[in-house]
Formats: structure tokens, sequence, C-alpha cells
């Protein structure tokens, strides 16, 4: 298949299992896009965001209706891996999406997002062999609603896109690691610690990504980047970040010192 058609494919596979495979068939496309190979051209109309492809367990449900989860007991446990599974499954559906609505941006940018689906995919797997470990499978427990509303929210503006899902929703999960590596190590739970290790090392390449588009896009634009990136959370009524940050790993993916003070402050 050609890569938009694979794209395509991936991105309306509703079964789990489906969806991962087609992923990897990607490979080799991403692999020739990084040796500099042209992009073709894409024979086929991008989707409505809300045809995307999901099967039809988890229950979703609202933020508040899933109950907090510890990782002491067993219960708990899954329900975090559960929780991070359904992350890194619409984290997938989030990076096809991006590859494919907005190819016009040119090979590189279809080549990061690709790249990102790929990554996704493979964090998927990890923390499913894991919740395999403990007896359940994805689609056993309720999930939340929201994350894909940012999505279907930005479909026409790629700079809110790379502003609110990349820079906003991922970066938040890059504050969320610290207390879920604590409730892992905590528990002496090394091999989910191990699958962890490689999410959050390639969660902070895929904002750095985020942030390099999204500068990118201000600099064409001539607008600045922390006002803008500040009147898009408003005028999207998106979640601000939520202290405290993870200064670090934001540091490390292009947030610079001003923007993390006055998100902090926030
Ligand atoms: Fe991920």
């Amino acid at each position: 298949m050609a890569l938009f058609e694979l794209i395509d494919a991936a991105w309306r596979a509703d079964d789990v299992a489906a969806k991962c495979h087609t992923v990897d068939a990607l490979i080799p496309d991403y692999v020739a896009l990084s040796l500099g190979e042209s992009l073709p051209v894409a024979a086929r109309e991008v989707p409505v965001c809300a045809d995307v492809g999901r099967p039809l367990k988890p229950l979703c449900v609202s933020p508040a209706a899933l109950p907090f989860r510890k990782a002491v007991d067993p219960e708990g446990r899954a329900a975090l891996l559960h929780a991070i599974a359904h992350i890194e499954f619409n984290a997938i559906n989030l990076a096809l999406d991006a590859a494919w609505r907005f190819n016009a941006l040119g090979p590189a940018f279809v080549r990061d997002w690709v790249g990102v689906a790929i990554e996704e995919a493979y964090h998927f797997s990890l923390i499913h062999d894991r919740l395999v470990t403990l007896g359940y499978r994805y689609g056993d427990l309720p999930a939340h609603s929201g994350l894909w509303q940012l999505a279907e929210q930005t479909a026409g503006d790629v700079l809110a896109r790379m502003a609110l899902v990349p820079r906003l929703m991922e970066a938040r999960g890059l504050d969320a690691m610290p207390p879920i590596f604590r409730a892992f190590q905590g528990i002496g739970d090394k091999a989910t610690l191990r699958a962890l290790s490689v999410i959050a090392r390639d969660e902070v390449r895929h904002v750095a990504l985020g942030d390099r588009w999204f500068r990118q896009l201000c600099s064409k634009q001539h607008i600045p980047v922390i006002e803008t990136y500040q009147a898009l959370m408003t005028t999207y009524d998106a979640p601000w970040p939520r202290p405290p940050l993870n200064e670090a790993a934001r540091r490390s993916a292009g947030f610079d010192d001003d923007e993390i003070a006055l998100l902090k402050a926030h």
C-alpha cells in the first residue's frame, strides 16, 4: 500500500491489534522519508475526525466518573496501567491524524508524526503486556472520554493542533510521569518501570517535535510563541498545566525558563 493509504488504513482501524499492525507496516515508509525520499501525493481525502477507528470498548466516561487509582493493590495497578494504555492508544490516532490531516506541510512533517505513531504503538504494546500479566486487557475498564476532543476542535488549524496536542496535552503527560514512576518504584515493579522509562524518554522527544513545529509556524506567521500559545489555550478553553511541572523534561522538550515561570504562575 502507498504511504497515505497505509496511514488512512491505520487511522480507520477499529481493532487495536490491526491498528498497531498497520502502524508497524509504516516503518519502511518512515525510514524512506528519514532518508530524504520525497512525499507521494495523497490520493484520497482526509476523513472527518469523528470517523477515527477505535474499539467499542473501553467504555468512555467523563474523567470525574473515573475512580482515583493507587498502584499498591493489583486492581489499582491495573486501573493505572489501563489509563496509560488508553492514553497511548489515543496517541497513536493523534499522531496518525496529524500526519494525514496536515500533510501539506511536507515530508519532514509527515515523517515526524508517522515516527511518533510508530513509537506510540510500541508504547501501547509495552503497557498492554504489563496489563495482561495482571489478568486484564485494554477495554476491560472504563476510560477517559476527552482525549480525542482537542483533535476534533483543532482539525482545521495546524497551529492550534501543535499547541494543544503535543505542546499542551503531551507536555502535561510529562508532568504526570514522576508520580507514576514513584508509584511503581514503591512496589518494586521493575518490568513496568522499564516500560515507563522507554515511554518517558520518547515522550520528551514528541513534545519537542510539537514545540519545534509550533515555533516554526509562529515564525512563518510573524507571531510571538508564548503569547500565541496562551491565547490558543484560552480560545479553546483547554486545561492549563497543573503544578508541579516536570521542569527538567519540559526544558529538554524546548520550553524556556520564562515560559515555565508563566505557566507556574497561572
Ligand atoms: Fe506514548
